[in-house]
């Protein structure tokens, strides 16, 4: 693993604490790099109060020097507001169904939920996102782009989107990545609820205002392209290489997912052969797909195309008409508790889905041209495209 990372810290502690090991010297990063992606996080229709009053500024407090990256680990804080931890007296002895509370207190032998929910609250995710953002500069330096949009919310689908469908030569320019990038980031920034169809926002918003209504919560589902990976990120030389199960896995870790789908994966699986796989030609003097069901992995490796993956996230567990559960003090049936929630984080999950496979795809990145600086992987990377087949032979860029 080249590029690693841990968070540490509780919802309502003093700070949350994150370290990213493995950045290259070099590369251009400020506190302001991160910002706009913690905004997104913090926001989308549907959210609940506490993002009204985080503000979500991250301090970078080691790895950087006079602006660039240094080699060192990059060491971030994001202090919190709501911090009343050591104030919370009252013990909570009833778990929430959907929540870590029951496993927690039994996995870790404690009477009262309250250390569980501190830390498997998904306000760790602010930090995964400041992590993420550094990695995905490096992304962007070497010419890849991602970006995350919502495609289902409460049962409302958008329109399909055809900006990950591929066409693309297989060393992708840097070039087309941006374009497909901005045109999609344009659309989706425009929409209250990150999806990148304005009929859909509109029927997605009017839904969670019925949600409210009723008490309930809502789940969907968020697409993740990225667009100018070069070819022959991961291996399929060993299982734990796999790109696409590194990357799996990733996005699973993220509070609420719990499905995660690799290119047209769910239509594949109810398709023959012929209509499952993406067909090799040539394009202008090097080679190309027509389609991209695969979503730009084949064997755990990266192909050349748009890489798409697709999670699918339950509705928040936290109902105004709680589920009913145990109290494991006195073993009687009692309504769950209600505690401020939100009601749809279906928006939020399109930004940390971008960190956290910023951060599998820099260290995939980092592994393939293995540098100390950024101006020696951007040569190897400018190397290795240079030697990807073109014809005639000789005419390779
Ligand atoms: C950005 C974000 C915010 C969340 N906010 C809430 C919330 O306000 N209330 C809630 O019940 N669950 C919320 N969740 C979901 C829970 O964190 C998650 O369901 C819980 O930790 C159990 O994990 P699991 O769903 O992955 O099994 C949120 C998830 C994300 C990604």
């Amino acid at each position: 693993m080249a590029l690693r990372y841990l968070t540490a810290g509780e919802s309502h502690g003093p700070v949350l604490v994150g370290i990213l090991d493995g950045l290259p010297a070099g590369i251009p990063l400020a506190e302001r790099d991160l910002v706009p992606r913690m905004k997104r996080r913090m926001g989308g229709y549907g959210r609940g109060k506490r993002m009204t009053f985080e503000a979500d500024r991250p301090q970078i407090v080691g790895g950087t020097w006079k602006g660039e990256t240094t080699g060192a680990p990059l060491a971030v804080l994001i202090e919190n507001r709501s911090n009343r931890q050591g104030r919370t007296t009252v013990r909570k002895t009833v778990p929430r169904p959907g929540h870590a509370d029951l496993a927690g207190m039994l996995k870790y032998g404690f009477s009262d939920a309250n250390p569980v929910i501190e830390r498997a609250s998904a306000r760790e995710t602010a930090m995964r996102v400041a992590l993420g953002a550094a990695a995905c500069r490096l992304l962007e330096l070497a010419g890849a782009r991602l970006a995350g949009h919502v495609i289902e919310l409460g049962g409302i689908s958008a329109a399909p989107c055809s900006e990950g469908a591929g066409h693309g030569t297989h060393d992708g320019s840097a070039t087309s990545a941006a374009r497909a990038a901005d045109r999609l980031e344009r659309a989706r920034d425009a929409s209250p609820v990150a999806s990148a169809d304005p009929a859909a926002s509109k029927a997605i918003m009017a839904r969670i205002d019925e949600a409210v209504a009723r008490g309930e919560t809502l789940g969907g589902r968020v697409e993740l392209i990225v667009w100018g990976l070069p070819p022959g990120l991961g291996s399929y030389v060993q299982h734990d290489r796999r790109l696409d199960a590194r990357l799996a896995a990733a996005l699973a870790a993220i509070p609420s997912v719990k499905e995660v789908e690799l290119g047209d994966a769910l239509a594949a699986g109810r398709s023959s052969g012929h209509e499952a796989h993406d067909v090799i030609a040539r394009a202008g003097d090097g080679l190309g797909r027509a389609s991209n069901r695969a979503g730009g992995l084949e064997g755990g490796v990266t192909n050349g195309q748009p890489l798409v993956a697709r999670l699918t996230l339950k509705p928040i567990s936290t109902l105004r008409r709680p589920l009913p559960s145990v109290d494991l003090d006195t073993g009687r049936a009692v309504e769950g508790r209600y505690v401020r929630s939100d009601v749809t984080v279906v928006p939020a999950a399109t930004v940390i889905a971008e960190a956290v496979a910023g951060i599998v795809l820099a260290d995939a990145l980092l592994e393939k041209f293995g540098a100390d600086t950024l101006p020696e992987l951007l040569a190897a990377l400018a190397s290795y495209r240079g030697r990807l087949p073109r014809w005639p032979k000789g005419r390779n860029r």
